[in-house]
């Protein structure tokens, strides 16, 4: 397969209180508009990428209100899956495509989080897990603590190597203007922040954080280096921890890299740029496992050990600060780490940019991994 992407750029994340859904959007797709030259009228379709439109902004129909507010004539629609959202609209997209229906099209991802209490969005994020898990009361960094228990047990995995993961990614956010965080932080202090839920603190979780990115793909190609995505898969688990055997992998990350490896017919060896979904720190050490980079257990010292960190790496990983810096907004992550991939690509991601960085993988997760989307980009 071979969809090519003709632009790609998201909004600064943060904070951002004096922006609404529809200036988020406005802003990351006129970026992405004159960037490729195109105009709104060449779009034939929207994919919207988002999570809490509904519970959170009282908003259910943002296919059309953003085609309106774009003036967009063709087919639009939100695609939802949890803090998958984002990838899961990049694979609609793709799917459009490669169905033969639309030769090019906008997917556009965007969360607003920041308006809230951070406990009606901790309640409203539970929106992805199961029914006994909410009903309990559990938030996922408390399932995420679960998780990250299960690793310590049967791997050694400490909290100092997961506080690493921070450090690294927050390092990476410091050569990114559009990330939340864009300070770096030393392990003492990931280390010293409250605890959250234990083992998680503070600087071990992602953010709740406003932000939107847009990418346009198409059938068509255009001057100048070209990138595609070259492997589009998705794979499913269940919602809740409890039906799961093992909790230290999740098992549609799995499936979904292999099935992408496959389709894009390359080794985790051969990439060498990934945005891997490090909604917590111990996410991010899962997801090398589970992606194939390192073997299970191997993980969170390969990172202690500067493996996937710009300069040092290979693959080099979260180069944008991923979701623990450069912040979640939930619907717009998968979208933004295309877009990050996509720069990293073209050999225009600044500062952080990997050198001679030719095949890169993005690996979006919805709840404590229902959902897994992995593409793959050359
Ligand atoms: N990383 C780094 N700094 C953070 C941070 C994070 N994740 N979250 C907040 N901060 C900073 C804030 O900027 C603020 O700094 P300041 O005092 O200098 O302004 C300070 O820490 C306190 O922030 P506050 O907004 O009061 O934090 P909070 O206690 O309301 O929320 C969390 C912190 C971790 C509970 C919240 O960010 C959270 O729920 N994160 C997880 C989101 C999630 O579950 N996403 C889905 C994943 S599957």
């Amino acid at each position: 397969m071979n969809v090519n992407i003709l632009g790609a750029a998201t909004t600064k994340f943060g904070e951002l209180w004096h922006l609404s859904p529809r200036d988020l959007v406005r802003t990351a797709v006129s970026e992405v508009l004159s960037s490729s030259g195109l105009k709104a009228a060449d779009l034939e379709a929207v994919f919207v990428g988002n999570m809490l439109s509904s519970s959170l902004g009282g908003q259910d129909h943002l296919g059309a209100l953003f085609a309106e507010e774009l003036g967009i004539k063709g087919a639009a629609m939100k695609v939802e899956g949890a803090c998958a959202s984002g990838g899961l609209a990049i694979h609609a997209g793709v799917l459009a495509i490669l169905g033969g229906l639309y030769e090019t099209v906008l997917v556009v991802g965007v969360e607003k989080m920041t308006d809230h209490k951070p406990e009606e969005v901790a309640k409203m994020l539970m929106g992805a897990g199961s029914d006994p898990e909410r009903e309990a009361g559990a938030t996922f960094p408390g399932l995420y603590a679960l998780i990250a228990r299960a690793h310590m047990e049967k791997y050694g995995t400490s909290e100092e190597q997961m506080a690493y993961v921070a450090v690294k990614n927050h390092f990476h956010a410091s050569l990114n203007s559009h990330a939340q965080f864009t300070c770096p932080v030393t392990l003492e202090k990931v280390v010293k922040s409250p605890v959250v839920a234990s083992p998680l603190k503070l600087l071990d979780c992602s953010p709740i954080t406003d932000g939107a990115a847009a990418v346009i793909l198409s059938a068509k190609g255009k001057g100048g280096k070209k990138v595609s995505i070259v492997a589009s898969a998705v794979a499913t688990d269940t919602l809740g921890l409890a039906e799961r055997k093992d909790l230290t992998t999740l098992k549609a990350t799995v499936a979904a890299a292999k099935k992408a490896y496959e389709m894009a017919d390359v080794t985790p060896g051969d990439i060498d740029v990934a945005e891997v979904h490090d909604c917590f720190t111990i996410a991010e050490i899962i997801a090398m496992e589970d992606l194939g980079f390192f073997e299970k257990g191997k993980a969170a010292q390969a990172i202690w050990e500067g493996k996937t960190r710009l300069g040092s790496g290979h693959p080099v990983v979260n180069t944008s600060g991923g979701l623990k810096a450069s912040g979640h907004p939930v619907g717009a992550t998968g979208v933004k780490q295309i877009v990050e991939i996509y720069n990293q690509l073209k050999g225009t991601a600044g500062k952080k940019q990997v050198e001679g960085a030719k095949i890169g993988l993005a690996h979006n997760v919805g709840g404590s991994g229902a959902t897994a989307v992995v593409h793959i980009l050359k």
